[in-house]
């Protein structure tokens, strides 16, 4: 499920909030809510450029809080006058641009509406060619919930004490029949494939069957571009790479991503439908914001930095994470249930993912927001679970 589809409406201000949270969400009718999320963007229109620092901190939904290239809103304020017209040729001379980047072929891209149709694309797929999906546990669920929904078996295998996935584990599920989803960075967990590993994984199976490996968050890896799966494509293997705008880029509303894979899936999946339909606006701030690698260094520098401050501030609450974090997150071991803990922090201003991942029911994934939400965040925090 893509993070926005799990999303209550944003940027609630605190006054308003309260007054909602004094309501009571079950108290409060579909109208009254529609109308004060109304009212509280009309708030937030006036207010573009002064951070309400009473607003709720949202660290709930992996959305990048520095905002996108400015090049990429200049190009949408560029483009406002010519949405009359259908994408065509800018979708085409976006793929070419993405294809260049990525040193493959513009027939091996498709793009589409952020990376969740992508996800949900492959796990159709699985579906029409009767494949079992093997996964690890406590991983994004964009393609296995898919799937399931489609009826597709899927696998999910223990993940190894430190929270990361079982490589080992999966390989030993594949046989004909089966195809691999991969998550890495995972979510809700941050943490990273050994690239060396990865690699012998990919040397090996994606050989035998589809892999499909999404790399959302790989690029605010340490490390990156290692880990990077491309070359697998490139060689014509059975293997798509998904990307988005939505996280570095910092344009989750946009919605648009892409992946990167041989011709004749990329035909196939094409073939289903729904794909390509990405918005004019969305496609020219992709197109600007990828051609601004000044931007791109920069949000990895301050991702790194929030994501330490997180890091910190677990340190400082005594709380166990899964290690080393890569992405814009940590999974933090709250030592009480998530879904009360959620609520607390509610109360008190922050959002934080609740009950999500039934593995683990006292852990909760929180993400890199601005300085003064990951305090804010740090000070509810620390109230509740020193009061357990
Ligand atoms: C690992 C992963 N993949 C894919 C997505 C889908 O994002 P989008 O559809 O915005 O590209 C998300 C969103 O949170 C994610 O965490």
């Amino acid at each position: 499920m893509s993070d926005s589809l799990l999303e209550e409406p944003q940027n609630l201000s605190r006054r308003n909030w309260l007054k909602m949270a004094g309501l009571g969400a079950s108290a409060m009718s579909a109208a009254g809510f529609i109308s004060a999320c109304a009212q509280q963007s009309a708030e937030a229109a006036d207010a573009i450029g002064e951070p309400d620092k009473d607003a709720l901190a949202i660290l709930s939904s992996n959305e990048n809080p520095f905002g996108p290239s400015p090049k990429a809103i200049e190009a949408m304020k560029g483009e406002l006058g010519n949405i009359y017209r259908y994408t065509y040729p800018s979708l085409v001379k976006l793929g070419e641009q993405i294809a260049a980047k990525e040193d493959v072929s513009p027939d091996e891209v498709i793009i589409a509406n952020g990376s969740t149709p992508l996800l949900a694309t492959f796990s159709l797929w699985a579906k029409q060619n009767d494949k079992t999906i093997i996964t690890s546990a406590l991983t994004y669920e964009g393609v296995p919930r898919v799937a399931e929904a489609f009826g597709v078996p899927v696998s999910y295998t223990p993940t190894k004490p430190d929270l990361g996935y079982d490589l080992e584990a999966i390989a030993a599920q594949v046989k004909p029949g089966t195809c691999v989803y991969l998550c890495n960075p995972n979510n809700p967990t941050g943490k990273t494939m050994d690239p060396a590993e990865l690699d012998a994984f990919m040397d090996e199976f994606s050989a035998k069957v589809p892999v499909f490996v999404d790399e959302a968050y790989l690029d605010m890896a340490d490390d990156f571009p290692a880990g990077v799966m491309t070359k697998y494509v490139r060689m014509g293997r059975p293997v798509i790479v998904a990307r988005t705008f939505s996280k570095i880029y910092a344009m989750a509303g946009q919605r648009v991503g892409y992946a990167l894979l041989p011709t004749d899936m990329r035909n196939e999946m094409m073939g289903y439908g729904h794909l390509s339909n990405v918005n004019k606006l969305g496609i020219v701030a992709a197109s600007a914001a990828l051609a601004d690698t000044a931007y791109f260094e920069e949000m990895r520098l301050k991702t790194k930095l929030g994501r330490e401050k997180l890091i910190a501030m677990a340190k400082d609450l005594g709380r166990p994470i899964a290690e080393n974090p890569q992405g814009s997150f940590i999974y933090m071991d709250l030592g009480m249930n998530n879904a009360e803990f959620a609520a607390k922090m509610l109360e008190k201003g922050v959002r934080v993912v609740g009950a999500r991942w039934s593995e683990k029911p006292e852990w909760t994934r929180i993400c890199v927001g601005l300085d003064h939400e990951i305090e804010k965040c740090h000070a509810a925090a620390k109230d509740i679970l020193t009061s357990i």
